[in-house]
């Protein structure tokens, strides 16, 4: 394992089918006024409203109201956030939601003090923030994301045809989450599915990275085969609550920054993915699952060794007598045939990208170091062809 690092992650996980009951113990931490947080409205169909309002109510909180937090929140919806924010003064954001209600709470959390153009300033100059952070927790409803447990937040400004995500420090990351696995028995299977691959892909983007022996690849093929059992289990019995539990716990794990250490990281798939999503608003986990074939087919060669490892260690296909090119592609095609086995999205004319968006796309992929090939503008528009 090569490369220097610290690591601190200050989030406390309450996990279980009990764990709600922890958010009383929490909210003593906290002054009186609460910014509740909350997507269109799937969390008042299955009573985990009124589950939190009851807790809030009973600790004596004065609860302010932010409903309709869209998937792939909006510039606008975070200005709106500020406002309330700044109005009531606002000693924690609850966040009750997916990855979209949790970023956008930490949006808010950093940007509601902050002076000048809170978009200008964090998701495009990438200023550290130097502002007072108004202190976020997690209620957790959906999973993919891996934001109950890390300072991500993507934030889409659609007059700019920009989906951004900033990497936020520690301090804003949430004080706590609580994941109780039983609250994503609803989620709609189109949603499941996409989180699953968001999972995935962020593992992927992490271990295709580097050549060194590392732990970290080793944590991540754990992860990998964790989530390969228990998605192929949860896509045929969704209330299975054994693999929705794993699942649950491998997200996290997945983006919490522990398998990332001494890594450089690739997340190629993610800028692409994040640019199509800000031409389509299509959702996340689909936009990374229809380019992340055409991505990797291209880029293999490049990390030629790793791939053949990916293919033996986490889909157990047998080494004898196959060059690494040729396991490099049967672990691509175990990857195919598991995606088609959960049903991701596989193209991206699904999505409704076609070929006027290229040019907006290409314009919005930021083009990174860290993986085994830096692409160029022409790769991509490649990659998005292949992806059709
Ligand atoms: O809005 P409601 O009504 O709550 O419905 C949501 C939404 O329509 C629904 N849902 C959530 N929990 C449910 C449920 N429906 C029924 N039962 C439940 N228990 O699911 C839909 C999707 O929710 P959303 O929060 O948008 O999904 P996700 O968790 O995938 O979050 C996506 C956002 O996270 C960003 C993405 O870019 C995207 O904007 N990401 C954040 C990251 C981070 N913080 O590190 C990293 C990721 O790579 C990702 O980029
Ligand atoms: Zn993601």
């Amino acid at each position: 394992m090569l490369g220097n690092f610290n690591y601190c992650n200050p989030t406390r996980l309450y996990f279980g089918e009990n764990a709600l009951d922890s958010l009383k113990y929490e909210l003593q931490k906290f002054g009186r006024n609460i910014l509740l947080t909350y997507g269109g409205g799937s969390i008042k169909k299955s009573g985990i409203y009124d589950d939190v309002i009851k807790i809030l109510n009973l600790c004596g909180k004065n609860v302010i109201e932010l409903p309709g937090v869209m998937s792939n929140p909006t510039l606008e919806k975070l200005y709106e956030g500020c406002e309330l924010a700044r109005k009531n003064n606002i000693d924690l954001i609850l966040a009750v939601g997916g990855g979209s209600v949790c970023d956008y709470s930490k949006a808010v959390s950093v940007s509601t003090y902050c002076e000048g153009d809170a978009w200008e300033k964090y998701f495009i100059n990438m200023e550290e923030v130097n502002n007072k952070i108004i202190p976020v927790g997690c209620i957790l409803t959906m999973v993919g994301t891996g934001s109950e447990m890390n300072g991500g937040s993507v934030i889409t400004n659609h007059a700019k045809k920009l989906k951004v995500g900033r990497v936020f420090g520690e301090d804003v990351f949430p004080k706590f989450s609580i994941l109780n696995p039983v609250y994503t028995f609803t989620i709609p299977k189109y949603q499941m599915v996409a989180g699953f691959f968001d999972i995935m892909s962020h593992i992927m983007e992490q271990y295709f990275s580097g050549d060194d022996d590392n732990t970290s690849d080793y944590i991540a093929e754990g992860l990998m085969k964790s989530l390969i059992t228990s998605s192929l289990i949860a896509v045929e019995d969704p209330k299975n609550y054994e693999a929705r539990s794993n699942i649950m716990w491998t997200a996290t794990w997945a983006l919490n920054t522990l398998i990332a250490k001494a890594k450089s990281t690739d997340w190629e798939v993610h800028m692409i993915g994040q640019a199509v999503g800000a031409v389509t608003n299509a959702t996340h986990g689909m936009t990374l699952a229809a380019v992340s074939l055409a991505y990797y087919n291209k880029i293999k060669s490049y990390g030629l060794k790793k791939f053949a490892r990916f293919a033996v260690n986490v889909w157990g296909i047998n080494p004898a007598g196959k060059t690494d090119n040729e396991l490099a592609d049967a672990g691509l095609k175990a990857l195919e045939d598991w995606m088609n086995k959960i049903g991701v999205v596989m193209h991206l004319a699904e999505l409704g990208v076609n070929e006027s968006m290229y040019q907006d796309i290409v314009d919005g992929t930021f083009l990174l170091e860290g993986g085994y090939k830096i692409l160029t503008r022409d790769d991509v528009i490649e990659i998005l062809k292949a992806s059709m």
